[in-house]
This record gives C-alpha cells, structure tokens and sequence, in this order.
C-alpha cells in the first residue's frame, strides 16, 4: 500500500477508536479491497461513506483496475471530511459523491451496478436493495456490514437475501459481521 495512503487509514483508525465515525475495521477495508480485486466489477456503489475511511479502502481497489464509486453520505460535516480524506488520499477522482439521502436518489441511477457496500441506517437495507435491484447487473455483489453486530436490525434484509432464491449469501465473521450475497452464482 501506497505509503501517504497507510498513514491517513492509520490517523482514521484514531479518530474511529475515539468514537463517532463508526468505520470498518482495518480487516474489513483488506477484504472489501481483495474482494474487488478478484471480481472486478467496473461500478461500485457504497451506501453511507461517512469520513471516507471505507471509501478509501473500496477506491485503492478500483484505481488498480480501473472502477468508478459512486458513495452516498448526507451529513454535511461528514462530507467535507470525505471529501478532504480522498483528496489527501490522491484517490477523488475514482469516486462520484452524491451528498444527500441515497433513499432519495438511488432511483436516478444510469448504469449498471456490480458491486455495492451497505452500510447507512441498519434498518433501510433492505429498502435500498429494493431500490438498486433492477440497476444490479446480472452478476453483481452485495456486502452488508454489521450482519453480526446489528443481526437483529437487519432481520428482514438477512431472510430476504438468505431465501431468495436468486442470491447466493453468506455470513463472513470478519470485522462487525459481513452478508455477503451474489447474483448469478
Ligand atoms: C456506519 S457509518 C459509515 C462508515 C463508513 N462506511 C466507513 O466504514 O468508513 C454510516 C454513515 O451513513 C450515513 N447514512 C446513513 N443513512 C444514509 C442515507 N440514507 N443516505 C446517505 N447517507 C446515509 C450516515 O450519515 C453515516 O455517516
């Protein structure tokens, strides 16, 4: 890893361990980065991006093959530090920020979906997946954070991806919990 890059993940952490940014963990942002990686999906979509601490982990992995992001996050303070993390990072250009309620804007999307990371408001996944269904593409990944640490919040998103037939998912111990649910297996 790019070495200006690890220190600014590493001042994130502090900032994290001191509470009230809520990021992945170190472990998470390696799996979510390997993981693109090896699928290579060409547009990511990341629900909730808070300081860009997961942002930058998802947008280390599209620079090596080319994706585009595209990250929701509405608190204004929140973006403003997104926005400085990724271009301390040397990474704003791979990501598209959308600074206001994905509920709201998720329909506007054009292109095709491949990959998304979920991890806003516990109790709306299962909306927002709803809503980027028919953007998804035929093979495209879904990874929910907090599958293990909010299990009982995400209840209804957690039956709907384990029985609907159309998914293939799976529960990852990895950080908080990771579900992990593919299309076209
Ligand atoms: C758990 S934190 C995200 C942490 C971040 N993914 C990371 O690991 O670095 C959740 C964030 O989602 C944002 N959020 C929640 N619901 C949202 C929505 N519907 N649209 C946009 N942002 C949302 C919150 O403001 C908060 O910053």
């Amino acid at each position: 890893m790019d070495e200006k890059i690890a220190k600014i993940l590493a001042g994130l952490e502090e900032i994290n361990k001191a509470g009230g940014q809520w990021n992945i963990s170190h472990e998470t942002g390696q799996f979510l980065h390997d993981l693109i990686i090896e699928k290579k999906p060409e547009l990511i979509v990341e629900i909730g991006a808070s300081n860009g601490y997961s942002t930058i982990w998802l947008a280390m992995a599209a620079r090596k093959i080319n994706a585009k992001i595209i990250t929701f996050e509405f608190v204004p303070e929140k973006v403003r530090d997104l926005v400085s993390n990724l271009q301390k990072s040397g990474l704003i250009k791979y990501v598209q920020i959308i600074p206001d309620d994905a509920n709201k804007r998720l329909g506007e999307l054009s292109e095709k979906v491949d990959f998304v990371f979920l991890d806003g408001r516990k109790n709306e996944y299962l909306q927002q997946l709803k809503l980027l269904e028919p953007k998804l593409n035929s093979n495209a990944i879904i990874v929910a954070d907090n599958a293990i640490s909010h299990k009982h919040v995400l209840e209804d998103y957690l039956y709907y991806v384990t029985n609907e037939p159309k998914y293939r998912s799976e529960l990852k111990d990895i950080g908080t919990g990771l579900e992990i649910s593919m299309l076209g297996y």
